[in-house]
């Protein structure tokens, strides 16, 4: 079926929690769901960059329902004071687990657990966020996980999750990101085998870069360089806000179901459709093996068998 990015269902009375919403795809997924009239939640880790994006956001869109969540996904503490706002408030609608580095430290760094800082930042710390914060999902909400087409490119090194031998920032990246897919899928089959009615829902946003992106005071402020460079690419590119479009309709199509894996039409840009994932990232296999891991490096045993 089709999805219209310009005329969004009505999201009055809806509630979404994005992380990293303070920039790029995570900022104009906030937006635009502001737009559709849901009160969105920014989850975000600096202060100043928050207050930014909230005013941002105001600016832009008449009347929207908009409000800060202090959250770092590298810090427990962080995630776990998140988690419990979230739930003291409940009815949250959707969570999109979108926080993450894109481009990757040169050598290997660590977070204040030990945790290889890519994995920390793009599973880890949404692993924690979603375990703690389940009960806060309404019924028949969705969790939203950004995955990548770099998924395809790269392999999930099981036997090595953190990167102690071997590391580089595109094995980190790629590897973060199939393992945040396997997470979305296997997160569905289990959700599914608990009688949850909430659904796990995998997208990615093809390549989006902030040079061919609405430029937002505060939130999106590329140099004519990079926009001059990006635009060089602009073929097979798209900005951050038609990124977005695919985050949206995982959160607001009516149609979709859990285990769904939505990307742009022309695979690195274009509307938002259904879209093919790996084999690997949809292993039943491959979700039994990476759980476990995903559950001591991050400390915290997931609610669901
Ligand atoms: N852009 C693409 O082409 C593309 C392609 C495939 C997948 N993706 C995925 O889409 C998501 C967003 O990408 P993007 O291009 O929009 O990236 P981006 O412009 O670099 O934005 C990343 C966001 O994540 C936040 N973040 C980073 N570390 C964090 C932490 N420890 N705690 C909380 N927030 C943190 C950043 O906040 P700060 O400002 O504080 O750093 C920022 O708001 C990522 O998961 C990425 O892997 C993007």
């Amino acid at each position: 079926m089709g999805w219209d990015a310009t005329a969004l269902p009505e999201a009055r009375g809806r509630t979404v929690v994005v992380t990293g919403a303070n920039a790029g795809v995570g900022y104009f997924t906030a937006e635009q769901l502001a737009g559709a009239g849901a009160n969105v939640v920014l989850g975000c880790r600096d202060p100043e960059r928050a207050e930014a994006a909230v005013s941002a956001i105001r600016r832009r869109v008449p009347r929207a329902s908009v409000e800060a969540l202090p959250l770092d996904v590298t810090d427990r503490r962080s995630i776990d004071a998140a988690a419990d706002s979230l739930l003291a408030r409940g009815g949250v609608d959707a969570l999109v687990l979108n926080a993450g580095i894109v481009h990757p430290p040169r050598s290997r760094r660590t977070d204040a657990y030990g945790n290889e800082l890519v994995l920390s930042t793009n599973v880890l710390g949404h692993f924690r966020l979603v375990a703690r914060a389940l009960p806060a999902v309404a019924d028949g909400g969705r969790i939203v996980t950004l995955g990548s087409l770099a998924s395809r490119l790269g392999r999930l090194r099981l036997e090595d999750l953190q990167l102690e031998h071997g590391y580089t920032s595109w094995r980190a990246y790629s590897g973060s990101k199939i393992a945040a897919q396997v997470f979305g899928f296997e997160l569905d089959r289990r959700l599914r085998a608990a009688g949850s009615s909430v659904e796990s829902i995998v997208v990615h946003p093809g390549y989006s870069t902030s040079g061919r992106t609405p430029g937002i005071r505060g939130v999106n402020q590329p140099s004519r360089l990079k926009r001059f460079a990006d635009n060089l690419q602009a073929a097979w590119t798209q900005g951050k806000d038609d990124g977005a479009h695919v985050p949206v309709r995982a959160v607001l199509d009516p149609t979709l179901t859990g285990g769904d894996h939505l990307g742009p039409a022309l695979w690195t840009k274009g509307a938002p459709v259904h879209a093919p994932a790996t084999r690997s990232s949809r292993s039943p296999r491959q979700g039994a093996r990476l759980w476990p891991l995903l559950e001591a490096a991050s400390g915290q045993p997931f609610p669901l068998p």
